[in-house]
């Protein structure tokens, strides 16, 4: 026992070192391309994860709302359904984050006494910790196994965990982080990782009135913009840059036609940004690309799931139709 705990703490240590150089990579990858990007998946150091926890309180962020609302109003039908022929499994939660709407299912099938291990994988390790930490003691009984790293690396390892059948869940509107494309692949690529009778729970945000969406993305008290600014400051700090976080601006755009949403930071004046050994030059209104939150139709979600080989078989829509969790079999 006390050589596998070594083991796991010398491993994490490594993780962390790949992680970290990873970061400095895909940095320089975005910062020296045009026009310049920045991955979402970097928000997430403790503070962005503060500022995220801030941004689904905020009255304007919908969709947490919504798919809390499946969650807690429809938990018997959703648990019905990702136990499908009653076999054990193991429940894969991609992009775990505080796991607040997992948890009702959680506490759902432990209630009913259901054989599962809950697999959360998240990106942060802060993350991680604090659900090792927190779940044990809020879902007695739990069985709990959390890996910290991208999500194909730690699907791969989890499919390794046990025989059983898997159940992934992908909430949050998480896919919707993607283009349409990349989108598209990443379920291909699920798809693989996974066998005939395996199932996703996917959450998708639905496209509505372009309002509403554009509000989400842009809160009246400014969270979402310190999120993005954020990924400056940690960029700062971890990598030694010297970002001036007064010289970008927070510019958020929804089309309704394609059901983009996406997040720039635009240079509001000429300037030079050191980072590492390079200088990063920015001219005024020059953008960097944040993020994309891809909203879909139902439709399109049915056509996704049919081109990655999976087969729809359940929708659980929330009382304003404004949030979609599906249920793929993989087939
Ligand atoms: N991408 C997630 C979403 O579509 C989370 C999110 C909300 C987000 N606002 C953001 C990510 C701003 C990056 C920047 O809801």
């Amino acid at each position: 026992m006390k050589n596998f705990e070594h083991t796991l703490v010398t491993d994490q240590q490594t993780n962390q070192q790949d992680l970290n150089q990873q970061f400095f990579e895909d940095v320089m990858a975005g910062l020296t391309a045009s026009p310049k990007y920045l991955e979402a998946k970097y928000f997430y150091d403790a503070a962005g994860d503060e500022l995220f926890q801030e941004i689904m309180n905020a009255p304007e962020y919908y969709p947490t709302n919504c798919e809390l609302e499946i969650f807690t109003e429809q938990t018997e039908a959703l648990a019905q359904a990702i136990m499908a022929d009653g076999s054990p499994f193991d429940l894969i939660e991609l992009g775990a984050g505080d796991a607040m709407k997992s948890a009702h299912l959680l506490r759902h099938l432990l209630d009913k006494q259901i054989t599962f291990t809950y697999v959360p994988i998240d990106i942060s390790g802060h993350v991680i910790n604090y659900l090792n930490e927190t779940l044990p003691q809020t879902l007695p009984g739990l069985q709990l196994t959390g890996l910290t790293g991208d999500y194909f690396d730690m699907l791969k390892e989890a499919a390794q965990l046990s025989e059983r059948r898997k159940v992934v869940l992908f909430l949050g509107s998480n896919i919707g982080n993607m283009p349409v494309a990349d989108a598209e692949g990443f379920c291909e690529e699920m798809r693989k990782h996974l066998s005939i009778g395996d199932s996703v729970l996917i959450g998708v945000d639905l496209k509505k009135d372009p309002r509403t969406v554009l509000a989400a993305y842009n809160d009246a008290q400014g969270f979402t913009r310190q999120f993005n600014l954020n990924l400056l400051t940690r960029i700062n700090r971890e990598l030694q840059a010297n970002f001036n976080l007064d010289q970008f601006e927070h510019y958020p755009t929804y089309d309704p036609e394609t059901g983009a949403c996406k997040s720039y930071l635009i240079s509001l004046s000429d300037q030079q940004v050191n980072f590492c050994d390079e200088t990063i030059l920015f001219k005024k209104d020059e953008y960097i690309y944040m993020e994309i939150s891809q909203k879909y139709t139902v439709e399109q979600t049915n056509q996704m799931a049919a081109d990655a080989g999976f087969k729809p078989v359940h929708y659980f829509i929330d009382s304003k139709s404004w949030f979609l969790d599906s249920v793929w079999l993989a087939v």
